[in-house]
């Protein structure tokens, strides 16, 4: 048993990683006086192609709007069914909603990712999308979605928004993608605040996104205050107020300088924890499948309800007490009234899987600023708490 005393302050859940750089460029757009979409948009936009090996990157103001933008772009509406997994953030659903559709909940894997052979099960005339969610920073297995996909003529729209630096097969997820939507929320491997990028292979699905971004405005209405631009722009659909600004751009040309860095130092935090945790009874710790690179942009360990030491709710305040924050990734969607209740009367038997694994699932601090003691910190706590 570990015999380090306790914090005497609090350590957050999570914090961005953010260095002169960062504030020194934000400083520059400033006094540039170009402070929504403009020239580090752009910047930011094709560095994050190169990096990512996607040949468009289409910057909006969050993975939410990217998300919604790309399923506006492939036509999804009213009438439409999209498989979303239960197991995500309110906003995977919620999107395929403000566009009329319905999201269609299915279970997940034990390793928290869509289940295929319960999207199978809930395929119907009018399912028209999926979007497979890299819970955690883990790649979904998307030679397998593909193949799914492909049978059934389905969209793919790949719900990214923890998976900047997610290795699949040797590539990183959202290059050689249709459509993959990005974060960089504050607690997010890469930051800005708010933000998200659209990745995209497909040119002019790309333009349709970047329309739709603004408004449904023609393209050339992004330069139209430059010397080279023109007063004059068509508006073609009724797009949405979604563009990043120069302000958060700023912040991600250096984060994304220090995105492979990031995510070494998030694998290094990974592997200590592994080690620290093996021999705990009844925790299920993240797994790392084969075919990829785990990214970690959360670590969420799973409590075996009756087996582990104590439950979720008493562990949490127990790293509270110890001046630790965690969180929980996620109340899966059945869960919540807007799901459960009359209009989709979603019930906790469908999804067996992930319903159980809720119960006893807990994300701790994993990120780029700890210190070595701060790691030390929750490896002590923790295992104080469940050995
Ligand atoms: C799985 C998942 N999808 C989408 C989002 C939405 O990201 P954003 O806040 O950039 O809209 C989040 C945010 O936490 C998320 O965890």
């Amino acid at each position: 048993m570990s015999t380090r005393a306790p914090r005497n302050t609090f350590l957050p859940y999570c914090l961005p990683l953010l260095g002169e750089e960062e504030i020194q460029e934000v400083v520059d757009t400033l006094r540039s006086g170009w402070i929504t979409s403009g020239p580090k948009v752009k910047r930011f936009e094709s560095e994050f192609a190169a990096w990512l090996g996607a040949r468009h990157a289409v910057a909006v103001s969050s993975c939410t709007a990217g998300l919604q933008i790309a399923l506006a772009a492939r036509g999804i509406g009213p009438g439409d069914e999209v498989i979303v997994p239960t197991m995500t953030f309110c906003s995977t659903a919620n999107v395929v909603l403000h566009l009329g559709a319905t999201p269609v909940l299915v279970d997940t894997t034990d390793d928290l990712l869509i289940d295929l052979e319960a999207a199978e099960r809930a395929v119907t005339s009018k399912t028209r999308a999926i979007i497979p969610v890299h819970y955690a920073g883990q790649a979904c297995d998307l030679d397998a979605i593909h193949e799914f996909a492909a049978r059934h003529a389905l969209h793919i729209v790949e719900d990214a928004a923890h998976a900047t630096g997610t290795e699949y097969k040797g590539r990183l997820v959202g290059s050689a993608s249709a459509a993959a939507s990005f974060s960089f929320y504050a607690t997010k491997n890469l930051s800005t605040g708010e933000g998200g990028m659209i990745a995209t292979d497909d040119e002019e699905f790309a333009e349709r996104c970047r329309s739709l971004s603004l408004h449904g405005i023609s393209r050339d209405a992004w330069t139209r205050y430059t010397s080279s631009g023109s007063w004059h722009y068509q508006v073609m659909e009724a797009g949405f107020k979604a563009n990043m600004t120069d302000l958060e751009a700023a912040i991600g040309i250096h984060q994304l300088a220090k995105i492979g860095a990031f995510t070494e130092r998030r694998i290094a935090i990974a592997d200590r924890y592994d080690e620290a945790f093996a021999d705990l009874t009844g925790v299920a710790l993240p797994r790392r499948l084969p075919y990829g690179r785990h990214c970690f942009h959360l670590y969420p360990i799973q409590l075996q309800p009756g087996v582990a030491k104590i439950g979720r709710n008493e562990f949490i305040e127990g790293l509270r007490d110890r001046n630790i924050g965690t969180s929980v990734h996620f109340i899966p969607l059945h869960r919540h009234p807007l799901y459960s209740g009359p209009r989709f009367g979603y019930r906790r038997e469908q999804f067996p899987v992930s319903d159980a694994i809720f119960e006893g699932l807990v994300s701790l601090p994993l990120y780029p600023k700890m210190t070595e003691d701060d790691v030390a910190d929750v490896i002590a706590a923790t295992r104080r708490l469940l050995s």
